[in-house]
């Protein structure tokens, strides 16, 4: 018999009657008196009750059915007797698929009861089969398909930029490094330093920080394009936050200014949260209850004032704040909680805005999504536009609640003689950036993009924590054991 997914008997999109003969295939999450086998098979978080009547099965077989084991139940679909569902199937013939031990099972997550995140993480490779993280992953999947259709609707074209590549993008130096030399003894320039020319691109190379630059190139052809793709960042930050490999999707707009720019994250991001709350109802409502209880644990002056859906909401129908970095200095100097000194990093303008003072923004002052702009020069990547102050630049951060930075964009430098110069400051050699700089010489044009961090937004939708469980399978410093 042809197998259904729970999901489609649970909504009735398949339009089985009741009566009807069908087969389910799936992983038993309880079996109790006996009698009663939920089962799961990923399509939804719901599972399925069926009805197993003791009488007719095989004592050892029924011993089998235990928790995680992997069953094939075939049945009639009937009405349900109990609450909460409309359906249930009352079981004609099982067959298992895949035993699970119960002793080995004590010592997993898939022992059904809640576990603490910390222990799921443990066994990443395991905990998909958890309701948190099925439901994470089904969502992370909804926002992922959502991020390509509000491209696509929209005329953009998704380019696949290269994950091998020679720039460091972000001039920030925080990159893994590909070689294929012998470590131990690499071939070396008179000096002692190693010959990449004998290596396998004949240069250094690296994981890429961010496809950008290449989507810049192709954004001064295609008009509009962006990029969905890995991302690496040596970066040895072990926060809830960060990731040594995280997905990052980059839009580039030609004929965008700074305004086009904060316009389109706001309508995207939006339009991302929509889709969840349209899209994933039942994952949303149980990350929602879930976060509620976690809220519950937490201190009184660390909840967040609103449920997950609730902030969701908010996004949606509220806008953004817009105000420039100098502006977000004056209100952090300006703030009691500055002259309570209860900043543990200085404020002054010029400084690179910490966490704290991101959150204080979005949290304590705004308590909305913040798009910060013209930030300073100096503590900003070479490639964004010099404003006419000469001090500033046309960046962009969307900074979100319980997030942070979110978002990271600008207006592109798309005058020559500036972007040449900036290289200089940079310590960036033209040169080896020529085949970027070269755009600027044939038919060069204004032009925006941004960075959304996936993970972060996935944090955002979910209402999880901690960046580790919201990727399949977390790379932090230390940690690459999946
Ligand atoms: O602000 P970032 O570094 O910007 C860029 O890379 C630009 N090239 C984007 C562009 O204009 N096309 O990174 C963009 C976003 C951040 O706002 C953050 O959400 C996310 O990427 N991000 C990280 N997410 C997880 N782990 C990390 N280590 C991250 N670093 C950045
Ligand atoms: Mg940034």
């Amino acid at each position: 018999m042809e197998r259904l997914k729970i999901k489609s008997l649970l909504e009735n999109s398949a339009g089985i009657q009741l009566g009807s003969e069908i087969t389910v295939k799936g992983w038993v999450r309880a079996f109790r008196s006996n009698r009663f086998v939920q089962i799961n098979d990923g399509s939804c978080l719901a599972s399925l009750q069926a009805v197993v009547d003791f009488e007719k099965f095989d004592d050892a077989l029924l011993k089998r059915i235990t928790t995680a084991a992997c069953v094939s139940l075939s049945g009639t679909l009937i009405a349900s007797h109990g609450a909460g569902q409309a359906v249930e199937l009352q079981v004609t013939s099982i067959e298992l698929i895949g035993d699970a031990h119960p002793d080995d099972i004590q010592k997993t997550v898939m022992q059904p009861k809640r576990h603490s995140l910390e222990f799921l993480r443990e066994q990443a490779h395991l905990r998909f089969r958890t309701n948190t993280f099925g439901a994470v992953f089904r969502i992370r999947h909804a926002v992922s398909f959502a991020i390509h259709k509000f491209f696509n609707d929209r005329g953009f074209f998704n380019l696949h930029t290269p994950i091998i590549t020679g720039s460091d993008a972000e001039g920030a130096g925080e990159m893994f490094h590909v070689s294929t030399l012998d470590p131990k003894n690499p071939p070396l320039n008179e000096d002692g330093t190693i010959n990449y020319k004998e290596d396998f691109f004949g240069k250094q190379v690296n994981l890429t920080v961010s496809g950008q630059l290449e989507a810049e190139l192709a954004a001064l052809a295609l008009g509009q394009v962006y990029t969905f793709g890995p991302t690496f960042r040596a970066e040895n930050s072990n926060t809830s936050r960060h990731l040594a490999e995280f997905w990052m999707i980059e839009p580039e707009v030609a004929f965008n200014d700074l305004q086009d720019n904060m316009d389109l994250t706001e309508a995207f991001l939006k339009y991302l949260c929509s889709y969840v709350m349209e899209n994933c109802k039942e994952d949303l409502t149980f990350l929602s209850e879930r976060d509620a209880q976690d809220q519950q644990q937490k201190p009184q002056q660390e909840r967040a004032e609103m449920s997950l859906i609730e902030r969701m909401k908010f996004v949606i129908e509220n806008p953004f704040k817009r105000l420039t970095y100098t502006e977000a200095i004056e209100v952090l100097l300006n703030s009691n909680h500055y002259k309570k000194k209860k900043f543990n990093y200085p404020v002054e303008w010029g400084i690179d805005l910490q966490s704290e003072h991101e959150r204080y923004l979005v949290e304590k002052e705004f308590k909305c999504p913040v798009i910060l702009t013209d930030y300073p020069a100096k503590i900003k990547a070479f490639y964004m536009r010099m404003n006419d102050d000469g001090k500033t630049v046309a960046a962009m951060d969307v900074l979100f609640p319980g997030i942070g930075e979110i978002v990271g964009g600008s207006q592109r430098e798309e005058r020559y003689e500036m972007l040449h110069q900036k290289c200089v400051e940079f310590g960036i050699d033209p040169e080896e950036l020529s085949w970027y700089m070269e755009t600027r010489k044939f038919g060069t044009a204004p032009h925006a993009g941004f960075g959304l961090g996936f993970e972060r937004m996935i944090m955002f939708v979910t209402g999880m924590t901690n960046i580790r469980d919201v990727i399949p399978f977390p790379r932090t410093p230390q940690n690459a054991a999946f």
